[in-house]
């Protein structure tokens, strides 16, 4: 018995998720399908960069057997070169590696967090939140957002007390897709209390109007403790692989590195730069996808539904079915998507897999409607 020993209350809690959720192989097992489809983690439905692919196996054959550059210096230098760091007064010593978005919010949190800080985010976001802030045993705080699907800016300045440590805002939002432009987040940051911590959360800010482009990390400077989070997992495929990073100021940067949370093996650093270089696959995924998120925005809204607007990788909507109901249906029919939030979230696939999807869906519908006449008539 070692419960007694136990100093963090969050291991006596059992996740009640599993990221990454639902298996390919164990649903092709459960129903006998030939084939089943990802369409609820946000993966990249191309698989990974075949770039990065290659420096993997290159990578392992080479690098396997020696240790690691612990400061990732090759990668931060490449970063801090392609972001233009230069023009914003920043260099490579703003910029932590991570083992994705995850593990960067989970330091970030460690960091900062005392038992019963308060943590504001915007409601529904990112359920990933939850247990990182709880395991730094920290408490959320939810702020709805507007009627009009968007983020009350105002409603979180207003909610922020004493006990409040940190804010995230996660820019596009998961699971809703909606999507802040630049100039609304600069002038959040300039009203943001100088002495909390905001975290800009932009896993999927590729995939937004404008790209990288719309990216806040070019407000980070020694005045505002603004950290800006990014991940490799969506639009370069590499969520089995785990690389993100952080960018924040030079005194945030320093705490991170002294708390030195990670050192990224010889294989993600050479998938993470090779990634960078293939920019034919993330113009190849950026169009799949965006291709993807108006067919499912168009097909759910030509039957009937109202899908909120997404600038990401998804499409969230309200069936009007019951979940439950929905995950098995999908599933029979070998498509996973998320069904344990507010709403169905479905991650845009291929045009094949979007298609499956919308057939699939014509074909649940259809069949409640036989059920609901047929116990009409019983
Ligand atoms: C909003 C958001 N932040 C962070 C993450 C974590 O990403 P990573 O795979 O880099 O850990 C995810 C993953 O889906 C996410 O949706």
């Amino acid at each position: 018995m070692v419960e007694n020993l136990i100093t963090k209350p969050i291991c006596l809690v059992a996740p009640t998720y599993v990221l990454g959720g639902k298996s390919v192989k164990e649903t092709k097992e459960k129903y006998h399908l030939p084939y089943a489809h990802r369409m609820l983690a946000n993966e990249n439905p191309l698989g990974i960069s075949p770039k990065a692919a290659e420096a993997i196996a290159r990578a392992a054959a080479e690098g396997g057997s020696v240790y690691p550059d612990t400061n990732s210096t090759e990668l931060r230098t490449k970063l801090a070169g392609m972001l233009d760091f230069a023009a914003y007064g920043m260099g490579i010593e703003n910029l932590n590696v991570t083992a994705g978005a995850e593990h960067a919010l989970n330091m970030i949190m460690e960091i900062f967090l005392k038992e019963g800080d308060e943590v504001l985010i915007s409601a529904p976001s990112y359920s990933g939140y939850n247990r990182t802030i709880a395991r730094a045993g920290g408490v959320k705080k939810t702020i709805p957002f507007l009627a009009d699907g968007h983020c009350d800016f105002d409603g979180l300045l207003a909610a922020i007390t004493d006990q409040t440590k940190i804010v995230i805002l996660c820019n596009p939002n998961n699971p809703t897709g909606c999507f802040e432009k630049k100039e609304k987040v600069q002038e959040f940051v300039k009203r943001f209390p100088k002495d909390k911590i905001l975290i800009v959360d932009e896993a999927y800010i590729h995939f937004a109007p404008g790209g990288m482009e719309q990216s806040v990390y070019t407000e980070v400077c020694e005045d505002v403790n603004l950290i800006v989070t990014h991940t490799f997992s969506k639009i370069y495929g590499m969520a089995g692989i785990r690389v993100g990073y952080i960018i924040s100021n030079r005194e945030i940067s320093g705490y991170l590195r002294n708390y030195g949370g990670v050192r990224l093996s010889n294989v993600q650093q050479a998938a993470a730069l090779a990634a960078l270089d293939d920019q034919e696959f993330y113009d190849r995924t950026l169009a799949v996808t965006v291709e993807g998120r108006d067919y499912l925005i168009r097909e759910l809204r030509a039957l009937g539904y109202s899908p909120y607007e997404s600038a990401a990788n998804f499409v969230f909507c309200d069936l009007h079915m019951d979940k439950a109901y929905l995950d098995e249906a999908f599933m029979r029919r070998g498509i996973l998507i998320r069904t344990n939030l507010e709403y169905p979230r479905i991650s845009v696939g291929t045009m094949e897999q979007n298609r499956l999807f919308i057939e699939a869906l014509k074909e649940i519908r259809e069949e409640k409607n036989k059920d609901a006449v047929h116990r009409e008539g019983a």
